[in-house]
């Protein structure tokens, strides 16, 4: 019976990420978390239960609604003799890879944000793989590239989203990722971009002490 359940995310309304047939759930310090055939997982950043939904989102009155005043999407390209960056905003997550990583391609409040010749193609685009929101992609010889065929996997980010790699997300609610390969799921509750983190954990100061 279980073979016929697809691997996937299904984002339900106002209450958890429903995941179907994942394997791999890591929690923040790399460590594999039990897994069921089908999982609850709070995105409420309410439970008591965590990384599972435990049912606190109903008595908070968790929305799962984005917000008005989100990042726009937008999709940026940065052109360069070897490669060239793209970015799209408003899916970003926030986790700064990029400007503490390559400080002199990216650059914070920059105009243009982006100096794709500013370092080795290759290191840049490996530094553009690490990025876990899909923010980021890149064209090389006129190849874009966005998609790596990564290996289904839920990674807890320390204070921070779900991470996603290689799981479809369901997109039955209307949530549509940057990729579907790579994606940031809100799990503090407070993004204005939900499903998607986009940093808001920061703000909100969202800790979790147990994954
Ligand atoms: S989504 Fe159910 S407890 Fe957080």
């Amino acid at each position: 019976m279980d073979k016929e359940i697809k691997t996937s995310i299904k984002v339900s309304k106002n209450g958890p990420y429903i995941a179907k047939d994942v394997k791999i759930l890591r929690n923040s310090k790399g460590d594999l978390i039990e897994t069921k055939t089908v999982m609850t997982l709070c995105r409420c950043g309410g439970s008591s239960n965590m990384p599972f939904c435990d049912g606190t989102h109903t008595k908070i009155g968790f929305s799962g609604e984005k917000e008005e005043d989100r990042v726009p999407d937008k999709m940026e390209t940065f052109v360069g003799k070897n490669i060239s960056i793209h970015r799209n905003r408003g899916a970003c997550c926030h986790v700064g890879y990029c400007v503490h990583d390559l400080p002199a391609v990216f650059e914070r409040g920059r105009n243009p944000w982006a100096d794709p010749d500013a370092a080795d193609p290759e290191k840049i685009a490996a530094l553009i793989k690490s990025c876990p929101s899909g923010a980021l992609s890149y064209t090389i010889n006129g190849e874009l590239n966005k998609d790596y065929s990564q290996e289904p996997e839920i990674s807890i980010m320390k204070d921070g989203p779900y991470n996603v790699t290689g799981i479809e997300l369901d997109g039955s609610d209307g949530s549509v990722p940057e990729t579907q390969d790579h994606y940031s799921l809100c799990r503090c509750g407070a993004s204005k971009n939900k499903p998607f983190c986009d940093g808001s954990h920061y703000d909100v100061e969202f800790r979790d002490e147990k994954n």
